[in-house]
């Protein structure tokens, strides 16, 4: 398969979100029109990037909702439940441990680490009580782990990124305001990036005048 582009693999998640939506509907074929109005973007926009994976829609008719569903997950990996750990049971931390649309979207939530002994011990979230991060290597000998989070300090991110290599992380998602030196595939989660794209697009944008 030809390399697909990122921004492609990022539109695909949300392809997927509104697919989930139409099969709860009941709907059962969906056009590339009606995919695109959901996005906002341009129909050719989605026969584009679906086209990267086959001829998935019959043309004329559109895209069966469940086959196309099922293709997207496919193609993301979803095919099976990733387990993740937290690493910082603080503000963001707690909030994504509750987050129950991360394991109805098969992301499983397995355990929240942090180095504060007054929040070690603590149940964040229903079954999930934080853990010493001195326990980590063994938690991971013992269980593994898909994917981690970092929600922890900058500081400390770097650190705490070479260990969960070490102990076989596949990949981090980072909430840290820094660079991750490591070699595992990251994604970076900055609030502050939408705002300032927000801010460029408002001021470039003719409801500005
Ligand atoms: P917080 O201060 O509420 O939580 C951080 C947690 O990390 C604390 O519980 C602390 O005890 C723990 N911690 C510190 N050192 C540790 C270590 N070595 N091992 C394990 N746990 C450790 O902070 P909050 O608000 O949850 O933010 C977390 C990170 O995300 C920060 O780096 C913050 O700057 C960043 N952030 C990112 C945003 C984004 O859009 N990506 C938005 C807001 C914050």
């Amino acid at each position: 398969m030809e390399k697909v582009p990122r921004p492609v693999i990022r539109r695909l998640a949300v392809y997927l979100r509104c697919l989930s939506n139409l099969e709860e509907k009941g709907v059962q074929i969906v056009s590339s029109k009606q995919l695109a109005s959901m996005l906002q973007i341009k129909d050719s926009q989605v026969r584009k990037d679906l086209s990267y994976f086959g001829n998935l829609g019959q043309r004329g008719s559109g895209y069966d909702v469940k086959k196309l569903s099922q293709k997207l997950r496919e193609v993301l990996g979803l095919y099976k439940t990733w387990s993740v750990i937290i690493l910082g049971a603080g503000n963001i931390g707690k909030a994504l441990a509750n987050h129950k649309r991360l394991e109805q979207n098969n992301f499983k939530i397995v355990a929240v680490f942090d180095s504060d002994r007054r929040k070690i011990g603590r149940q964040i979230a229903p079954g999930l009580k934080v853990r010493d991060v001195a326990e980590l290597e063994q938690f991971m000998k013992e269980n593994g782990a898909d994917i981690a989070v970092l929600a922890v300090p900058a500081t400390v991110a770097n650190e705490l990124a070479c260990r969960l290599e070490k102990v076989g992380i596949k990949g981090i998602v980072c909430f840290a305001p820094t660079t991750l030196h490591c070699k595992i595939p990251v994604e970076y989660v900055d609030i502050t990036v939408f705002f300032k794209t927000l801010a460029h697009t408002i001021v470039n944008s003719s409801y500005n005048i």
